[in-house]
């Protein structure tokens, strides 16, 4: 079945691909790209999702090609066309197409782009079995706070992560955890939680935002520094959080065994609360 597809004004679908071969997203990797869950065709936490878009473009200096409402328009629209009620919602934004020179004309239009894809989500039984990790070099580049379409570094650290056996990849930079190369981690000590703090080694996570705050209110504390590498031995529980997975236990990190505890499955419960929530 293919796919509802959203470019420049226009609604069709994912049979046609129609993105310009000097389009600036295609030759530069130019472009800021953004993930949202829909149930029941209703978006979840679109807001936080559209603002970090728009911190995101404005930082590489794209003009934003939607007013927050106008945004939120497109994507009733692309929704009420879907065929399925589940899934995620992908957005891309480039700097445009022109010829391909380096440096980029300061005029040139966004090209925009919205797709809609089914997709199935962890149940009980993966959420409680979790996910094993590696570790790998973080070699990407230094404003990780973009959501930059440049996902090179991140998708080799993952090809390594499947020929390990693993599912997803911590990403060490000079002896520190910065975080999972598509996910944000939390490592679990003594019943307070620890996150890196939001700044421009890590993509300031939806989901990461929504847990450091439910932990707070629940009277979880929640330490936001980065932890040395060395301190992934000594953590009683550690979990990662995403939008397409939520909060995941980890159940090893290279290939030592780590669990569920109940800080992780506890905060695991909290957020779907509030995912469901916010649906309403
Ligand atoms: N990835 N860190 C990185 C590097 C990510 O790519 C993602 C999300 C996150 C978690 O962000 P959020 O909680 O807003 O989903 C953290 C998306 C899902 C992706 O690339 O498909």
């Amino acid at each position: 079945m293919s796919d509802v597809l959203y470019i420049n004004g226009r609604y069709t679908t994912t049979d046609e691909r129609v993105i310009g071969v000097e389009d600036r997203g295609f030759q530069f990797g130019d472009a800021v790209y953004e993930v949202f869950k829909f149930l029941g065709k209703r978006p979840i936490y679109l807001s936080e999702h559209y603002r970090r878009m728009a911190n995101g473009l404005s930082e590489i200096e794209i003009r934003v090609p939607w007013e927050e409402a106008q945004f939120g328009e497109v994507v009733r629209e692309l929704l009420a066309r879907t065929k399925f009620d589940d899934g995620i919602v992908y957005t891309q934004v480039t700097r445009g197409e022109s010829e391909r020179k380096h440096l980029y004309p300061d005029d040139l239009t966004p090209t925009t782009v919205m797709y809609s894809r089914a997709f199935t989500f962890p149940d009980a039984t993966k959420k409680a079995r979790g996910i094993a990790l590696i570790t790998a070099d973080d070699l990407r580049w230094k404003h990780c706070n973009v959501k930059s379409v440049n996902l090179l570094a991140n998708a080799i650290a993952k090809k390594k992560a499947q020929r390990a056996g693993a599912d997803e990849v911590l990403l060490l930079d000079d002896g520190l955890v910065r975080e999972a190369a598509s996910s944000s981690f939390f490592g679990v000590r003594n019943g307070g939680v620890i996150t890196h703090p939001l700044d421009e080694h890590i993509l300031p996570g939806v989901v990461r935002d929504r847990v450091v705050s439910l932990a707070l209110a629940n009277h979880i504390r929640v330490d936001e520094r980065p932890l040395r590498e060395l301190e992934l031995f000594d953590l009683d529980e550690a979990f990662i959080t995403s939008t397409t997975q939520g909060v995941m236990p980890v159940s090893s990190i290279d290939g030592r065994a780590t669990r569920r505890g109940d800080i992780t499955e506890k905060l695991q419960r909290l957020f779907d609360d509030d995912e469901a929530r916010a649906l309403v």
